[in-house]
């Protein structure tokens, strides 16, 4: 028998949320506003009190839109978010697996930047005893990029002639969760930061991957010695831009560049790349994605994500947290070169 849990969530007052009304850049377009809470969850929804959510780079992409890609058309005020972890306030009927009171991660769902979102119950992940608040909060987003960013490097490997995958902008967040799925699963890979000092930390924390620095002019050299001397078959770039030229220079013939992010600056011209002659394939990768998994494929993915959280919580690493309200401050740290982890903006329940 389906037990109903349907109450309205809080008490009906006014809950924070961080909003825009149009496009542009965040700290100007952002604001700290009050709105109603939601209603009551229908069936196969929760209504979640979230306590954490992080800043992504690509929710900053999401208020301030990006080159090239058409600007969104939501119906404004928005609240940015897809991501975060915070107790379960009240669930419909089919939701009986959650329970109010309950800890879960959830992804993806619109608005996590306010203070009360609900939540559909298929993406609502419970958050495994052992692991903290602020780490379930990133709990889902990156090691899902990495499960969609691993089958695609796996796929491009298997079809080359072998050799190691360089990796750009591998002192991140995803890039270390990259380093370390390379060690677990034998694969030899190059990792490229844009600073000696970010190389040295990187080579520190994972020693089996040469840790290159694209501040030295020789870093071009140093990558083809760690490669033995021969074209690299895959590069797994997330900064795009003038970097796209050199990255493909050091690329095999028939070689893959996976791009799934756009830290860069500059731009390199397609036509500039020779792809027809050197048979090179560019291919772009998007946790949005995610969701075209069938629901059991996504519940294998998803319990990847738990267990890694209780196994390797330094893999979810802070950079800190602020309350909503600090908002500003939160996303200039988030931006700081040589920051390390992943900036929370918390809520605190009431
Ligand atoms: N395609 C997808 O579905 C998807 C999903 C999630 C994330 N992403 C992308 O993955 C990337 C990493 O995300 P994250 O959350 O892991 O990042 P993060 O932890 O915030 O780290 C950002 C990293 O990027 C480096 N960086 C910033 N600007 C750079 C530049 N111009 N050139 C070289 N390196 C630069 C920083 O280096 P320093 O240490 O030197 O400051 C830092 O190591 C982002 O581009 C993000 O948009 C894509």
């Amino acid at each position: 028998m389906t037990l109903v849990i349907n109450r309205r969530p809080a008490n009906g007052d006014n809950v924070r949320a961080i909003t825009f009304d149009r496009q542009g850049p965040a700290t100007e377009v952002l604001r700290l506003a009050e709105q109603a809470p939601p209603a009551a969850p229908r069936a196969g929804q929760v209504v979640v009190r979230v306590l954490s959510r992080p800043i992504h780079p690509g929710d900053l992409v999401g208020v301030e839109g990006l080159s090239g890609v058409p600007r969104q058309r939501h119906s404004f005020p928005v609240s940015p978010g897809l991501e975060g972890m915070g107790v379960i306030e009240a669930a419909g009927e089919g939701s009986d697996a959650l329970r109010p009171g309950q800890r879960v991660a959830f992804f993806p769902v619109p608005g996590s930047w306010s203070e009360l979102v609900t939540v559909p119950a298929e993406f609502a992940v419970p958050v495994p005893a052992g692991v903290r608040d602020e780490t379930a909060a990133l709990m889902l987003v990156n090691p899902l990029t990495l499960l969609i960013l691993m089958r695609a490097v796996e796929q491009a490997v298997a079809e080359s002639a072998g050799g190691p995958v360089v990796q750009t902008a591998a002192g991140s967040t995803i890039g270390k969760l990259v380093s370390s799925a390379a060690k677990r699963h034998g694969l030899p890979l190059i990792n490229l930061v844009r600073s000696d000092a970010g190389a040295r930390a990187l080579q520190d924390r994972f020693p089996d991957h040469p840790a290159i620095s694209t501040a030295d002019p020789g870093w071009r050299t140093q990558v083809r010695e760690a490669a033995g001397h021969r074209g690299v078959p895959v590069v797994l770039d997330a900064v795009g831009g003038s970097l796209t030229r050199d990255l493909t220079s050091l690329m095999a013939d028939g070689g893959t560049l996976i791009v799934y992010g756009m830290l860069g600056s500059g731009s390199t011209a397609l036509e500039s790349l020779a792809l027809t002659p050197r048979e090179l394939t560019v291919q772009g990768v998007s946790v949005s994605r995610w969701l075209s998994r069938t629901p059991g494929q996504r519940a294998e993915d998803v319990s990847f994500a738990a267990s890694l959280a209780e196994t390797d919580p330094d893999l979810f690493e802070v950079a800190g947290s602020y309350d909503l309200a600090d908002y500003a401050a939160a996303i200039a740290h988030a931006r700081r070169p040589g920051k390390t982890g992943t900036v929370l903006l918390a809520s605190p329940a009431p």
